[in-house]
């Protein structure tokens, strides 16, 4: 089979596509024939080597297709289901994926497979960030970052479905459209403004409760000054860079402040959180009442391409690869 594979971390350029032998399920895992597999910001850091991983390595931890065959040990599934999964090294980036069977998820009709690749690592990210970590209540206003990213486009739907207000940052006009268009009840172009004064403003100087940052570097230490007393941090990405060592007195300085820095690893943890959260998921989009927003589908072959992209701000919503 076909197969992206990282020998040496570096820049895009080593995503390298090699023949490699179709593996077999072992004891509790399936093989999935991957139709879409999901492009995150974690496999640029894997990638780049800036978090570690042994080479070489198969990146993606987000695919979707359907079952080619079945390990020892697992019942209840047959070969031609139709799944998704996430899961940490899932090497999703190839024709075939080994998963864990307590890992997958079976699609609904209704949900297409490209849409599961889409939704499931992203989705379950903003559902946990929304309805967990900083369970949004009406009455809430949170700041959610790169608004018209692959999270902030689903973050933003899910926190107007819990009534909150949300005040979005974006870097482009075309995102800020975006942004509006998954829910953002304001949209400030960060790039261009400075976030915090006008977060302020638009909140009458009282701040808002949470801020969801996945920018990390560019946007921490001004996030913790639009919070209100008792407000939250949840920092969960660092697309711009590492935030710099911190003293915990701030969040004293600063009004009794919280500080979270979540992983979806530890929210899907358990089958039933997993079930629960890709569950609502699938039945938002059946229903209609989530979208997911695929901005770009590359082969295989082009994995270095969608990573330039995603890196550089090239993109909005969803990136996905399709063997
Ligand atoms: N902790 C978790 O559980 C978890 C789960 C999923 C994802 N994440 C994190 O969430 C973040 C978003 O992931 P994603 O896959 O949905 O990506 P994404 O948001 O679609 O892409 C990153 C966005 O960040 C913004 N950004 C700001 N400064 C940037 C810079 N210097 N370089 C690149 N981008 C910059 C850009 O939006 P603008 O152009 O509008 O600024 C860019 O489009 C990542 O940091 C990822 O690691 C965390």
């Amino acid at each position: 089979m076909k197969a992206v594979r990282v020998h040496r971390t570096g820049g895009p350029e080593v995503l390298q596509l090699d023949d490699v032998p179709t593996p077999s399920p072992r004891l509790g895992e399936v093989l999935i024939r991957v139709e879409a597999a999901g492009v995150n910001f974690i496999d640029i850091y894997q990638r780049s080597g800036a978090y570690k991983i042994a080479s070489p390595f198969v990146p993606g931890q987000e695919a979707a297709g359907t079952i080619a065959a079945l390990g020892a040990g697992v019942t209840g599934w047959s070969v031609g289901d139709r799944v998704g999964c996430y899961a940490g090294g899932l090497g999703a980036y190839a024709e075939c994926a080994i998963a864990p069977v307590d890992r997958i998820v079976r699609l609904p009709d209704g949900v297409t497979t490209a849409q599961a690749a889409a939704v499931l690592l992203q989705g379950m990210t903003a559902h946990y960030l929304t309805a967990t970590t900083y369970p949004l209540r009406p009455g809430d206003t949170c700041v959610v970052h790169a608004a018209a990213g692959g999270v902030g486009l689903l973050l933003c739907q899910l926190a107007k479905r819990r009534g909150a207000r949300v005040i979005g940052t974006v870097s482009t006009a075309e995102k800020e459209a975006l942004a509006r268009t998954a829910g953002a009840d304001e949209v400030i172009r960060y790039t261009e403004t400075d976030f915090a004064a006008e977060v302020k403003r638009l909140t009458d100087g009282a701040g808002v409760q949470v801020v969801y940052d996945s920018v990390g570097k560019t946007t921490f230490s001004a996030g913790l000054g639009v919070l209100a007393p008792r407000g939250m941090m949840v920092l969960f990405g660092q697309s711009s860079g590492a935030v710099e060592p911190f003293d915990p007195q701030v969040l004293n300085a600063r009004g009794s402040l919280f500080l979270t820095r979540p992983t979806l690893a530890h929210y899907v943890a358990a089958r039933t959180e997993l079930e629960q959260r890709s569950g609502d998921l699938f039945g938002w989009l059946r229903d209609g009442s989530l979208r997911v927003h695929i901005d770009r589908r590359f082969p295989l072959a082009d994995a270095a391409e969608a990573h330039r992209m995603l890196a550089s701000r090239g993109t909005t919503g969803k990136v996905l690869l399709e063997p």
